[in-house]
């Protein structure tokens, strides 16, 4: 096996035994949570009973088609797991998210779970986030000032020289589910991800940001060497 394909779907199939009859789930965004949903709805169609609240307007209609309840995420709450993918996780368990646009949602959805199982292939796993240019969610009122105050907050922050992209969709600007907007910055290396979480929330026109620390409590890894899963340790 070598497909990183194959390895989303190998760490998609281990999160399948975290899942229960009767439980209320998150079902995440992007092609490692699509792999799980697969998996999950032929669960379904042999019997198994679960609900989930979706992450994305695209993971709801993907659950529906494959036979998956999908219900508001206020008639569930709290979940008992969510099993989302991610853009990079560090050992400590911190994210990068947002890739897919989905990262309010999926924070949202997440923060609303006793547990958060992320599934990924081992390529995700990183010795510090930053590569992958950090997504945030930015509202459009504004944005081209909302992008200056964020330029400036993440110089002062140390992150100087820091390409802020607006993201681009098919018909112009990227829209998020909510209407927002996702500016997508190339910083390279993150020193201190709790910190510069504290930092982008204070952004007046940030809605989120794709940084997700303290959420995750598993991670479920799939490469060459086969499967693990790191538990995040308490803090
Ligand atoms: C979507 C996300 C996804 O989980 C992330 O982009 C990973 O995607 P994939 O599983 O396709 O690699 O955060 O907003």
């Amino acid at each position: 096996m070598s497909d990183p394909a194959e390895f989303k779907r190998a760490a998609a199939a281990a999160a399948l035994d975290f899942i229960h009859p009767g439980m209320r789930l998150g079902l995440g965004t992007g092609s490692t949570a699509e792999a799980f949903l697969e998996l999950l709805g032929a669960r379904v169609a042999r019997g198994l009973e679960v609900v989930g609240a979706a992450t994305s307007e695209r993971t709801a209609d993907k659950a529906r088609a494959l036979g998956i309840r999908v219900a508001d995420l206020d008639d569930l709450a709290p979940l008992d797991v969510t099993i989302d993918g991610a853009d990079e996780a560090d050992d400590a368990l911190n994210l990068v998210k947002g890739g897919g646009g989905a990262l309010l949602r999926e924070k949202i959805v997440a923060a609303s779970s006793r547990r958060m199982v992320v599934i990924a292939d081992q390529s995700k796993l990183v010795k510090r986030l930053g590569a992958f240019a950090l997504p945030v969610e930015v509202v459009a009122f504004g944005a081209r000032s909302t992008l200056d105050r964020l330029e400036r907050a993440l110089a002062i922050a140390g992150y100087k020289n820091v390409a802020v992209t607006p993201r681009n969709g098919a018909e112009g600007l990227f829209r998020t589910d909510g209407g927002n907007l996702i500016f997508d910055c190339a910083l390279k290396v993150i020193h201190d991800a709790p910190a510069l979480a504290s930092v982008l929330s204070q952004v007046p026109g940030v809605v989120d940001h794709g940084l997700f620390i303290g959420l995750a409590s598993h991670l479920i890894v799939a490469g060459p060497d086969g499967t693990r899963i790191l538990e995040r340790k308490a803090s």
